[in-house]
């Protein structure tokens, strides 16, 4: 028998007294002989149940009493233990409190290293935000200064210098709504307008957009000739077509200095449809492609090509993507060129 609960151990003890004085009453008998054996037998039954329920009633009221303050500290209800000791089918109950105590102690640890992990992003948040407005600021700061202190009379540089204010001004516009976008994004739940629509035809328009850029950078975009023109989704085409005009910024702007192409691609994938947006341009190292879809993550080779971007796009896109139940990826060889995919509901 285990000396685990209060039962076991009234039963216990219970047996003992009961051991003791029946020893006492016959040992009593031998030297009264007036003591009928059976009084004995009743006297000790008594004597058993009794100290069994009184044993048991005390030891219970104490254990509940310091499990209860247990129980409080830790903020669950003491239906958890007894949950747990049918789960367990066990009637150890301290061994049952030390699991849901551990167990405790193991969610506390687990909220306080993401408490951590969220302060040290908000630090590194807010250091990526002042430092990325610190450029067009000073910048236009700059400009302003020297078109005062006569720049303004001075034909060869007054209008450089205003369109160079002009573009630092249209970064921090674009900053300040990229921000305003993904923390949209991540403070709501992002409401979808799903319904069907035509990715062929989406694609399509989104290369049209795309134009300008793309002819500024000499690329060419192309669907994958093998694709269907009925690639029918499920999703949010407002959406979707951020997604793509992400994807395809970064496919021009990171492109090849020759002969640039990016390909867009539509494959079966089950219930899915994969789309790809490929491109054969610089490529990343394999030790970024993990880091990519984080908020003002740039790659070294973007920021030695000067290409302006805050690496808030991907992000963005990584959040729509996922708000939408589906999965993005990346694939890249450096100075070869890149691939994005994600998947979309087939209609
Ligand atoms: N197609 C690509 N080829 C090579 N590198 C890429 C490609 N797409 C993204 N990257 C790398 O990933 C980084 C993050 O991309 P992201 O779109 O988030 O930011 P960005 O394009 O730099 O700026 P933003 O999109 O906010 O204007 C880029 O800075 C670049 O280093
Ligand atoms: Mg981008």
């Amino acid at each position: 028998m285990l000396i685990n609960s209060p039962k076991n151990i009234a039963l216990f003890n219970a047996i003992l007294l009961a051991l003791i004085s029946g020893v006492i009453l016959i040992l009593i008998s031998i030297y009264v002989e007036s003591i009928d054996i059976t009084i004995i037998m009743v006297i000790i039954a008594v004597i058993f149940i009794s100290s069994f329920f009184l044993i048991n009633f005390s030891i219970s009221k104490f254990f509940h009493e310091k499990i209860d303050i247990i129980y409080k500290t830790i903020g669950e209800p003491q239906t958890t233990m007894k949950a747990e000791k049918k789960n367990k089918n066990s009637n150890d109950v301290l061994d049952l409190v030390n699991q849901v105590v551990l167990r405790w102690s193991e969610e506390k640890k687990q909220e306080i290293n993401e408490l951590k992990q969220m302060a040290s992003y908000r630090r590194e948040f807010l250091g990526n935000v002042s430092h990325e407005l610190k450029t067009p600021v000073f910048n236009i700061q700059g400009y302003v200064d020297t078109l005062l202190e006569g720049g303004l009379e001075d034909k060869t540089i007054n209008v450089k210098f205003l369109q160079k204010t002009q573009n630092s001004v249209n970064r921090m516009i674009a900053l300040v709504e990229d921000l305003e976008e993904i923390s949209k994004l991540e403070s709501v739940n992002l409401e979808l307008n799903v319904e069907s629509f035509n990715l062929y035809e989406l694609a399509t328009e989104v290369i049209d957009f795309m134009e300008q850029k793309a002819l500024l950078n000499k690329t060419k975009i192309i669907i994958n000739p093998i694709a269907s023109k009925s690639i029918k989704v499920l999703a949010d085409i407002r959406r979707i077509r951020q997604v793509m005009i992400n994807l395809i910024d970064n496919a021009i702007k990171y492109g090849k200095m020759d002969d640039p192409v990016v390909t867009i691609s539509f494959y079966n994938f089950h219930d899915n449809y994969l789309i790809e947006i490929q491109d054969n341009g610089i490529g990343m190292p394999e030790e970024n492609l993990v880091r990519v879809f984080e908020r003002f993550y740039r790659t070294e080779e973007s920021r030695s090509r000067d290409k302006g971007g805050m690496g808030l796009g991907l992000a963005i896109v990584k959040h729509i993507i996922e708000a939408h139940r589906q999965t993005i990826s990346v694939r890249s060889n450096l100075g070869e060129g890149t691939t994005f995919s994600f998947t979309l509901k087939m209609a």
